[in-house]
């Protein structure tokens, strides 16, 4: 069987504003590598080639500036403009042309999963479902689409972000469909969100009669949509993939500890580098102390600065502050705080931007 891949790198991204003001959240780096990178490695993995990425008007530049030809990954990429972001299904539908009638792995593209697609993708070709759709425990169900299931692993039934979940089953970003998902899509109509929902879809396959099958993933599962969840991703891949690698220079004042990866001229003067965590090329450290779970986009400057559990992206100067935490930093960012203390905090700041002081 033949599979082609559909990421969907479309969407608002309102809940990552204001870095996605100006890039897509599918670019935002974990572990100083953008979120599609990942998606795409796990594509590959699993044998794809042919692979179609959604994008929207807004950061579809950005995506293709990054992704380009596919070339990377010895992938063919087509990229498909989907003009307003209506919903899941609709991306597919937008999508038609791309997909003709191959079946195809449907993958978010700000979504990651432990031990990536390949045993999900080679089943679905073992087997004569019309779909399979992945699933995660989750302790809170509410805020995501849920599955019912009945015996062997078929799926009944879909809620979409029910109020009383009836399972703890949510569904994750990806999903293996046969060609019966177009006809499906074309029956369904848009939610109270205006959107044509992917959940709703399926629900009109099992209607109809397709077999849905359903997978529970042991591993973990990230989904990227927000500061905290992006700050979680780059814990859980630091901690699975980081490794000692010092390409840069590091001072014989300094210390670094665990697995910690300092790209090529990067310098750190005087610190305490402190991993897991990556340091960007060519990113200077000089007296300051970067804690576990860290990521340092490239050509930042630091300087008398503690840093833990924090993405910052590249171009960043951070001067004199003491304690930064649990914190997404932008590109071309400027922090500083000066020797005198003063009481008067001066912010200058984006729209959508939060600061706990
Ligand atoms: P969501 O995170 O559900 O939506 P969003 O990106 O609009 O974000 P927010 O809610 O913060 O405004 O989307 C999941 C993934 O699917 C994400 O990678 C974007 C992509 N997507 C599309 O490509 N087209 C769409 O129409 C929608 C709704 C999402």
């Amino acid at each position: 069987m033949y599979l082609k891949a559909l990421i969907l790198a479309g969407g608002r991204g309102t809940r990552l504003r204001p870095l996605t003001y100006t890039t897509a959240k599918q670019l935002i780096p974990v572990a100083n590598k953008p979120i599609i990178y990942f998606v795409l490695e796990q594509i590959r993995a699993a044998g794809i080639k042919d692979i179609g990425i959604i994008v929207s008007p807004e950061t579809g530049e950005n995506i293709k500036a990054v992704v380009g030809d596919g070339s990377c990954w010895e992938a063919n990429v087509t990229y498909v403009l989907q003009e307003e972001p209506a919903g899941l299904a609709h991306a597919v539908k937008t999508a038609r042309e791309f997909l003709k009638d191959s079946p195809f792995l449907m993958f978010l593209g700000d979504n990651l999963i432990q031990g990536g697609v390949d045993g999900l993708v080679s089943e679905f070709k073992g087997g004569s479902c019309d779909a399979v759709i992945q699933l995660k425990k989750v302790k809170d169900p509410r805020q995501f689409g849920v599955a019912v299931l009945g015996p062997d692993n078929q799926v009944l039934r879909l809620v979409e972000k029910p109020k009383e979940p009836p399972s703890d089953l949510a569904l994750v970003g990806i999903y293996l469909f046969s060609p019966a998902v177009h006809a499906a899509i074309e029956r369904i109509k848009p939610s109270w969100r205006e959107e044509l929902e992917i959940t709703d879809a399926i629900q009109e396959m099992v209607n109809s009669g397709c077999r849905v099958e359903a997978r529970v993933l042991e591993g973990w599962w990230l989904d990227t949509g927000k500061k905290d969840d992006i700050l979680e991703a780059n814990r859980v891949v630091l901690d699975e993939y980081a490794r000692y690698e010092v390409g840069g220079q590091v001072d014989e004042a300094s210390q670094v500890v665990g697995r910690v990866s300092i790209e090529k001229s990067a310098r750190i003067n005087n610190s305490v580098i402190r991993g897991p965590a990556v340091i960007g090329e060519g990113t200077v450290i000089k007296d300051s102390f970067i804690g576990p779970y860290t990521a340092i986009g490239k050509g930042s400057v630091l300087e008398k600065v503690s840093v833990e559990h924090s993405v910052v992206l590249e171009n960043c100067s951070l001067f004199g502050v003491e304690r930064i935490e649990d914190s997404l930093i932008g590109c071309n960012v400027r922090v500083s705080r000066d020797a005198n203390r003063r009481r008067a905090f001066r912010l200058f700041l984006g729209d959508d931007s939060e600061v706990a002081l």
